[in-house]
């Protein structure tokens, strides 16, 4: 790999820190006491209510839960956006745009007045936030050459985790200011990582898919060559060319996307993000220091927990650095679901045996509490290496030229749609499903592994261009890739055929 590739795409991921850090700041803002008082006046009084209310309930308010799910509203719709601008403009023009709206959202939400203020505010930042999901991964799986794509890819992830553990320990300190500064500034603060990925955009290169997709041909072949840090890069440039004619063939994109031909990549970009969410972790992510309120834990206990949980989801995501290339991605689904599997049951277990379904206030003993955030953490690394940085990588590159860019804004919205709604009914769901929402969330990780384990192929070092072998040797797709969608390998069937068979299994 070369250094110019290696920087370039470092700074591209640092995309993910605006997502990372939202995800993080929200559920450190609201539970802290001076934001609650001054928007959400009545969930501030439930809270306090310790004799009359269920503690499964204590945070259960639409308009909370709103503050937090707006966002992801906003970065459904505007995922949409970024893919035209994506593909007419370049990959960098949406990161720079991605970049520019967050900073006018945490400009906006940290001088909030009235609630209004606050989801406008919080809306901007969600348009930040699809049009940065939707470029970063595209643009890293197609700078990185195929070997190092996984890990290149992931630096997405790595960022999305900085974000959230640097917002995690913003608010830990933060929660100290009385009065309404720590909030404000947590969510000012937002403006950082906003103003790392708008000035760094600027300086980013367009990737050779894009180029060639602009007319740019000459300029496209000069930078392959400095990517991949040799001049022997003609039959890459000539599949990407091919790759560019059928994308520009291509006229009705949205609707060619739903010909049969496509069914496989679209299926699994569309179940993906969905199996992402239903993992939880966004229940944890969002709302774990709420979530540690509620067992038990005192306020700053309950910010340190999620500082601990957000030290965990980073340190695991570098296990999957260095492995995905290597051992491969559904080698990682599959632990990783197994290993979420089992945690949830055991979370589960340990809540419903001390709240049980009544959800009266209790002591937690410290070795008890440990206990749960152990297993917790033990859930959180499990994501950490799996669905988290996959979740990302693999639609990013299932995909061929001539859809690749509505396919990822599909994966997005997808992804920003059931962020959303875990957002805004986690804490309901909490209020009636008590302990058993953990057993909810381990089934539906038993259906996902199930589907990774028969419908997903393993795409570790295929050459982007390339990938449609994959789905033509996998048992169940193959049927729906048409011969004529082959033609890269009609060209250079010599370097095209051992995709196929090492492939041939799902
Ligand atoms: C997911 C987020 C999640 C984060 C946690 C990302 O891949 O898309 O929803 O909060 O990982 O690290």
């Amino acid at each position: 790999m070369t250094t110019f590739v290696f920087l370039t795409c470092l700074v591209a991921a640092t995309g993910g820190l605006i997502f990372g850090y939202d995800i993080g700041i929200s559920g450190g803002v609201t539970s802290m006491d001076g934001f609650l008082l001054k928007f959400f006046p009545s969930v501030y009084q439930q809270q306090k209510d310790v004799v009359d209310t269920n503690e499964y309930c204590k945070f259960n308010s639409d308009m909370l839960t709103l503050f937090t799910s707006s966002l992801y509203l906003a970065a459904m719709v505007s995922s949409f956006f970024a893919s035209t601008i994506t593909r007419v403009f370049g990959r960098k023009w949406s990161m720079f745009s991605g970049g520019i709206t967050f900073l006018a959202g945490a400009a906006l939400s940290g001088v909030a007045e009235s609630l209004q203020m606050l989801i406008s505010g919080r809306i901007l930042l969600g348009i930040g936030v699809g049009f940065a999901n939707q470029s970063v991964p595209l643009y890293l799986s197609e700078m990185a050459p195929a070997r190092l794509r996984g890990m290149l890819n992931i630096g997405f992830q790595l960022m999305i985790t900085i974000g959230i553990l640097v917002a995690n320990i913003i608010n830990y300190w933060t929660a100290q200011i009385e009065g309404d500064w720590g909030w404000r500034l947590s969510l000012v603060l937002a403006g950082v990582p906003g103003a790392i990925i708008a000035a760094s955009s600027l300086v980013l290169p367009d990737t050779p898919s894009s180029l060639i997709e602009r007319g740019r041909e000459e300029e496209a072949k000069a930078m392959l060559r400095k990517v991949r840090g040799t001049d022997e890069v003609e039959e890459e440039f000539q599949d990407l060319v091919i790759a560019s004619i059928d994308s520009k063939t291509m006229k009705r994109r949205w609707m060619n996307i739903l010909q049969p031909r496509y069914w496989p990549q679209l299926t699994v970009a569309v179940v993906i993000p969905f199996f992402q969410q239903v993992t939880g972790i966004n229940a944890i992510m969002f709302y774990a220091p709420v979530l540690f309120k509620i067992l038990g834990f005192g306020k700053q206990a309950a910010l340190m927990s999620s500082v601990i949980t957000g030290i965990v989801n980073m340190a695991a995501n570098t296990v999957s650095i260095v492995s995905v290339d290597k051992v491969g991605r559904r080698a990682l689904f599959l632990e990783g679901g197994l290993q979420m599997f089992i945690s949830h049951i055991v979370v589960g277990l340990l809540i419903g045996i001390k709240f049980g379904m009544i959800g009266a206030e209790t002591e937690l003993s410290r070795g008890y509490a440990t206990l749960v955030v152990f297993f917790i953490c033990l859930y959180v690394s499990a994501f950490a290496w799996s669905w988290g940085p996959l979740g990302w990588l693999v639609p990013s590159e299932i995909f061929p030229l001539e859809i690749r860019s509505s396919g990822l804004s599909i994966t997005v919205s997808v992804n920003m749609f059931c962020t959303f709604v875990v957002a805004q009914v986690f804490m309901n769901m909490l209020c009636h499903m008590k302990f058993s929402i953990f057993f909810f969330f381990a089934a539906w990780v038993l259906l996902m592994t199930t589907f990774i384990a028969l419908f997903l192929p393993e795409t570790k070092n295929v050459p982007i261009e390339e990938m449609v072998f994959v789905w033509k040797n996998h048992w169940f797709w193959g049927e729906f890739i048409p011969d004529e969608a082959l033609h890269v390998q009609n060209r250079t069937p010599a370097r095209a055929s051992p995709y196929l068979s090492i492939h041939a299994s799902p």
